[in-house]
């Protein structure tokens, strides 16, 4: 059974319609990439998927349940967790408070009346730290992290509560080539316990890492397939050469 089942989903602003009868499976330990121009709805795609908004017709089943209505807390719980494409850390606040808050923020509230303890969350805070090279920065306020740097710690929140699936909408904007690779490297090894839908308009980051691709244009799905298949794809090759 796929962890994730996408069925016709549409979803329209007044008159346009940013989806347009999408459709989008994920297995579990896949790595799948959402690409497509500017505008085509991968974003609205991924906001719809995790809650932050409802769509206007379809279906999306997570892990065997109806979640297209489900407010975000309750797909949170479910084991959906998502960054957004604009950054979300706290810069006033130290690298682990900021995660510390969100595993507080997905932690049921009768958890936290039973044990509020940083002590208790300690060894999960670190461990998500430590994935992504942060570990010696803990103490350090977020606002002193490079943008790379900030971008990798909210991805280590939003992996911090262990999910099923992450969903990840362009975590490598603006970061140089270099952390563009080590970003690559530190997502490989999360594949043994949790899949991922990552944007991503670097076709050659998001083919060193993904196992299939979806290709979205004006709110349609134009391909799916591996990601050799989409690469050979001419349609596609159409839409990179000339558009994006
Ligand atoms: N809140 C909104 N109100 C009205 N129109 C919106 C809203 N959000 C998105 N849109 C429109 O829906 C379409 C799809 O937008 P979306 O942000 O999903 O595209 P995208 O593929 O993520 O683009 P990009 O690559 O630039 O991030 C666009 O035409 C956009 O202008
Ligand atoms: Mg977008």
């Amino acid at each position: 059974m796929a962890l994730l089942d996408v069925t016709g989903l549409t979803k329209s602003y007044g008159p346009l319609r940013a989806l347009d009868g999408v459709d989008l499976t994920v297995r579990a330990g896949t790595f799948h990439g959402l690409i497509g121009p500017n505008g085509s709805g991968k974003s609205t795609l991924l906001k719809a998927i995790a809650g932050a908004h409802f769509p206007t017709g379809g279906t999306i089943r997570f892990d065997g349940a109806d979640v297209t209505t489900a407010p975000p807390f309750q797909r949170a719980r479910l084991g959906l967790s998502l960054k957004f494409q604009i950054t979300a850390v706290l810069p006033e606040l130290s690298v682990y408070d900021n995660v510390l808050l969100a595993l507080q923020a997905h932690d049921r509230t009768i958890d936290l009346l039973r044990s509020r303890s940083r002590a208790r969350l300690a060894p999960r805070i670190m461990d998500a730290l430590d994935r992504f090279r942060l570990a010696d920065r803990a103490d350090d306020l977020a606002g002193e992290l490079s943008h790379g740097e900030q971008q990798w710690l909210e991805i280590a929140m939003a992996l911090a509560p262990e999910p099923k699936l992450l969903l990840l909408d362009e975590p490598t904007g603006g970061m140089s080539p270099e952390e563009r690779r080590v970003t690559g490297e530190l997502l490989a090894p999360i594949k043994a316990s949790c899949a991922l839908i990552i944007v991503e308009h670097d076709l050659d980051f998001i083919k060193n890492i993904c196992d299939r691709l979806t290709v979205l244009d004006q709110g349609r799905v134009l391909g799916d397939g591996t990601t050799d298949e989409i690469e050979n794809d001419p349609r596609v090759r159409e839409i990179y050469t000339s558009r994006v």
